[in-house]
């Protein structure tokens, strides 16, 4: 099995990623919300150095800044500080110096497209048209008839615009009204955010998740986005116009190109950007950056259907368009999607997870996931997610507490918790999964760990096998002379397939057969979603 061999880690290339929620990791303060000491108290878990705990390499922060919470932080009024719900600047640097002796990275969320509109620029901005601050945000005139500018939408749903009284003219918000849009076009601002990065950066942070990055610069004659013409549902919806000039703007790139060179002042940083885009237009997210500190996040893993043939063809095209110091990356789930398990079931879960951690790149794992947490349905009178009171889909349902321990509320906290624990928490939980050789989190934990000790893993190549069976997806890393070998069965049915070698090491089946067993290539069974990992011999 693993031939231990210790691996000083690239982490910008080669830490498995651990996003928190920090309003539902942990809570050390018994208020029903997590907080940055609880992330503190359990980083043993993430990473103590042994392979006893999961083995990653770095963490995200969703935002943790000052805000009124109206998206959970991701409405700022104070980029500099921390919420006091979630601690102080102390507990920050605390959180910095216990996570780096563990060889734990930090990412914060950077939210540079929108503030809240609480914060004091837009407050000042809304004042007066002749307000110093006024160019900050997008204004602009009401139509004739007193309808907005134009025709942009908001992606939570309606206009994009919202009239302000105090100066009858119109500001634009690609969110909630709460979260008005910054002028990328103005200096002021873009020098500004530029001192957030420095800040961060200075208190220790290590990376960053750049928000909402595809939606930073907008046409700057404001013209109407054109209708979607394959588009059939409701009228107004966001899918109904396809967003040529409210985002994706040939300017938001060199706005990233700006956060890069920043990051290049310093040693080892990267960020991270999230956009929901195909391969053609990740390629020239991949380009923004001269410096090559930059990946978009690929987050087609979540949305491409339960096709084993889409899926090889998406990861093989993807590989096929990055250049060579391009890096990729993986995503199986977020705080904003349904929760993995929850979208393919448990037993394609733990195919996923295998794909995932053993795929070329970065791998992103959401809290939760690996001990196998599912949404949960929380009843319309107890939501939270305004932005789900305006559209369908909820998102309170993947944001639940962690799921600890089967003491009451799940091991989160001693009181009510935010939102609710989840139903099956006395089953699905760390404690228990812990003890439990064929969990989800051992399955994942082994995963983290095998890749963390593989140079063929990490560094190897990639390249996907023609099987003539269109439910297995089976795929090569290698390096030098070593070879692994990725086998995943799709079906609901038990497949054959057959290789051109003759025998291989198991190093892992998501069926939990005997590790180190050796199997004969030149016809191999899968069970019904059955996953190996094999190390080939010759
Ligand atoms: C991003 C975040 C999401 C948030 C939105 C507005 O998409 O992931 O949670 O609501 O930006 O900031």
């Amino acid at each position: 099995m693993n031939n231990k061999r210790k691996i000083q880690l690239n982490w910008s290339r080669e830490a498995v990623v651990y996003q928190i929620y920090p309003r539902s990791f942990k809570d050390s303060n018994n208020d029903g919300i997590g907080d940055l000491q609880g992330i503190i108290d359990k980083l043993d878990y993430l990473n103590d150095g042994t392979e006893k705990s999961l083995g990653i390499g770095a963490i995200w922060l969703s935002p943790i800044y000052k805000s009124p919470m109206v998206d959970f932080g991701y409405d700022i009024s104070d980029y500099m500080d921390i919420d006091s719900q979630y601690g102080s600047l102390e507990t920050f640097n605390k959180l910095i110096k216990e996570a780096h002796k563990r060889n734990i990275k930090v990412i914060m969320d950077f939210v540079a497209n929108h503030t809240s509109s609480k914060h004091p620029w837009f407050m000042d901005s809304r004042s007066s048209k002749t307000n110093p601050k006024r160019d900050w945000y997008i204004w602009k005139d009401p139509k004739p008839d007193g309808s907005p500018p134009n025709n942009w939408l908001s992606v939570f749903g309606g206009s994009a615009w919202t009239l302000d009284k105090t100066t009858n003219q119109y500001y634009l918000h690609s969110f909630l009204p709460e979260q008005p849009d910054l002028n990328w076009r103005n200096n002021e601002v873009k020098k500004a955010m530029e001192k957030v990065l420095e800040f961060w950066i200075h208190r220790g942070a290590d990376g960053f998740r750049s928000d909402a990055a595809y939606h930073l610069i907008k046409d700057d004659q404001l013209r109407d986005d054109p209708p979607n013409p394959t588009y059939k549902g409701v009228k107004n919806s966001y899918k109904g116009l396809i967003h040529t000039y409210s985002q994706g703007r040939p300017e938001a790139l060199e706005t990233m190109n700006t956060f890069c060179s920043i990051l290049g002042l310093h040693k080892d940083k990267y960020m991270v950007s999230e956009a929901y885009l195909d391969i053609p237009e990740m390629s020239k997210l991949y380009k923004a950056c001269s410096n090559n500190l930059h990946a978009p996040f690929n987050f087609n893993l979540i949305s491409l259907p339960w096709d084993a043939k889409l899926i090889r063809k998406h990861i093989d095209d993807f590989e096929a368009s990055l250049s060579k110091i391009d890096w990729p990356n993986y995503v199986l789930g977020n705080h904003d999607k349904p929760r993995v398990v929850t979208r393919v079931g448990e037993k394609r879960a733990r195919l996923l997870a295998m794909l995932l951690f053993t795929l070329r790149g970065m791998p992103f794992v959401y809290y939760g996931d690996e001990i196998g947490m599912k949404n949960e349905d929380i009843p319309l009178g107890k939501q939270k997610d305004l932005v789900g009171n305006r559209l369908t889909a909820n998102r309170d349902g993947e944001r639940t507490p962690m799921q600890w321990d089967e003491s009451v509320h799940a091991g989160f906290s001693i009181v009510k918790p935010w939102l609710p624990v989840g139903e099956k928490y006395k089953d699905v939980n760390v404690k228990k999964e812990l003890s439990d050789p064929i969990s989800m989190l051992r399955l994942y934990r082994q995963l983290i760990h095998y890749r963390a000790n593989s140079y063929v893993l990490l560094r190897g190549s990639y390249r996907s096998l023609d099987l003539g069976d269109n439910h297995v997806f089976a795929y090569l890393r290698e390096l030098g002379d070593e070879k692994v070998l990725v086998i995943l069965n799709f079906s609901k049915d038990e497949e054959s397939v057959s290789f051109p070698y003759q025998k291989a090491n198991v190093i892992y089946t998501t069926n939990r057969e005997k590790e180190n067993k050796i199997v004969n290539l030149k016809k191999i069974t899968l069970a019904p979603y059955q996953g190996y990992v094999l190390e080939v011999k010759g």
